[in-house]
């Protein structure tokens, strides 16, 4: 019986999941995601050009493999035709190698609106949200109230759709948020609907347990560990479990089938949206690594706040989702860089800890940090371990001896070329 694999972000999201679920794809069958919707954007580079993707796994660009958007996802129907009309328009056959699964819930026009009113009325603690109408949507699926995709073809689609509607309008009224016309979203979004119920639909969790016994699956996360509902810097975090737990439940398999976890975290750490960050360097050297690394969002476009790598929140990371295999990404940018550094611990209240604490966002969290030489030589001409320069040697040794675990895989570049097997 083989094992499904997993794919996943350790830190604040954006850690370059895109690039490795599809540098990983010609040794799978299947490529499936697991949780989360349009908030996500996954960037992979091939031929000189780049893709983005929201909603469809990684795997869409390769014929030979399936792509699953599991029970766990949130898909935006709009969204997701013109995410599939683009992905289309760069040669890949969606409707032969994409299968919903009827359970994955619907992002309703409303949701989105939700989301936006909730973050007006939240002023200045806004969670930052990207607007997808995520946590709306996941609130109305534990609230036992949401729609889904195998909702779309039943008769009474319009009539359950019609109720949500209202309970979700007079939501907004409460909140005061009045931008809108609901009429030129909704028939988008009724277009959009009628586009889905022309593509593959199925309870893909049979789907799953059937192709395990002789097919190779991977799991592809979205955001990061630091984000997850449960474990992340809560109340600045998603709406969904983005550490491993969340695959077997966002797919529909037995947890003893969990196989390799691909740990993804950038040779430094980024952030997009509110929240505590320990380590962000609101200076010239952030300022630096934002430049240098291109940090602006790839769904929203926003700049993305920088700093060097956490060692705690890595490594509380790796517990969570028992990652082992690991995978730095980014590692060209900090060429340059006089310093590079690397926190080992906070400081919380005077007390030196290399735990997360509860309350990450009131805690006053100083973090201590290990200083490394820094190194001037371009690694994105890099294709071996051995072509990288002596400091940078020391920091990635540093790092593993940190986390008592090699890093077997080195990215020098967004390119599928620009990767390194250790
Ligand atoms: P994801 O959400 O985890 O898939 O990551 P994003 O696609 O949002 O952000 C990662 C960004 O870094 C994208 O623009 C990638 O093209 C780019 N990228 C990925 N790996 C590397 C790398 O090793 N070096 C550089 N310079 N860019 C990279
Ligand atoms: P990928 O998969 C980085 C952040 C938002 C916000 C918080 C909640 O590309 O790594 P939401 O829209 O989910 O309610 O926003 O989470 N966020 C991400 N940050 N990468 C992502 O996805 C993200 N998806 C959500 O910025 O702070
Ligand atoms: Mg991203």
């Amino acid at each position: 019986m083989n094992k499904i694999d997993i794919v996943l972000g350790l830190q604040w999201g954006d850690e370059g999941k895109g690039k490795i679920a599809d540098f990983l794809t010609p040794q799978y069958d299947i490529v499936a995601r697991f949780q989360g919707g349009p908030n996500a954007g996954h960037s992979l580079k091939f031929n000189g050009q780049t893709h983005v993707l929201n909603t469809i796994p990684s795997g869409i660009f390769h014929s030979a493999c399936k792509n699953i958007i599991g029970n766990g996802v949130v898909v935006d129907p709009v969204r997701i035709k013109a995410e599939i009309e683009r992905v289309e328009l760069a040669g890949a056959d969606v409707r032969a190698n994409l299968i919903f699964s009827k359970k994955a819930h619907l992002i309703l026009p409303t949701h989105r609106l939700l989301d936006a009113a909730s973050e007006h009325s939240k002023g200045d603690s806004k969670i930052g949200s990207t607007l997808r109408g995520i946590g709306p949507t996941y609130r109305d699926k534990i609230g036992r109230n949401g729609l889904r995709i195998g909702d779309i073809t039943t008769k009474d689609f319009k009539t359950k759709y019609e109720k949500i509607k209202t309970e979700h309008l007079s939501l907004i009224g409460f909140l005061g948020y009045a931008d809108f016309d609901l009429a030129v979203l909704e028939a988008e979004f009724f277009e959009a609907c009628e586009y889905l119920k022309t593509f593959q639909m199925a309870d893909t969790e049979y789907l799953i347990n059937d192709w395990v016994t002789s097919k190779k699956i991977l799991a592809e996360g979205a955001q990061g560990s630091m984000l997850d509902i449960d474990f992340g810097s809560y109340p600045y975090v998603t709406s969904s479990n983005t550490i491993s737990g969340g695959a077997p439940n966002g797919l529909g398999f037995a947890p003893q089938k969990i196989g390799q976890v691909y740990g993804i975290f950038k040779a430094y750490c980024t952030r997009v949206g509110s929240g505590p960050f320990p380590t962000e360097l609101e200076d010239e050297v952030g300022e630096n690594l934002r430049k240098k690394g291109n940090e602006f969002g790839a769904t929203t476009g926003r700049p993305r706040r920088c700093g060097w790598i956490d060692l705690v929140a890595l490594k509380y990371a790796i517990m969570l989702s028992g990652v082992n295999y690991l995978i730095m990404m980014k590692s060209d940018v900090l060429s340059g860089f006089e310093e590079v550094k690397v926190c080992t611990g906070y400081k919380v209240n005077g007390e030196v800890t290399t735990q997360v604490p509860f309350d990450l966002c009131n805690e006053t969290v100083e973090p201590i940090y290990e200083s490394f030489k820094g190194w001037t030589e371009d690694l994105t001409i890099c294709r071996t371990k051995s072509e990288l320069p002596k400091n940078f040697h020391d920091y990635i040794t540093y790092i593993e001896t940190a986390l008592d675990m090699p890093i077997n895989i080195i990215s020098v570049g967004p390119d599928r070329e620009q990767t390194i097997i250790s």
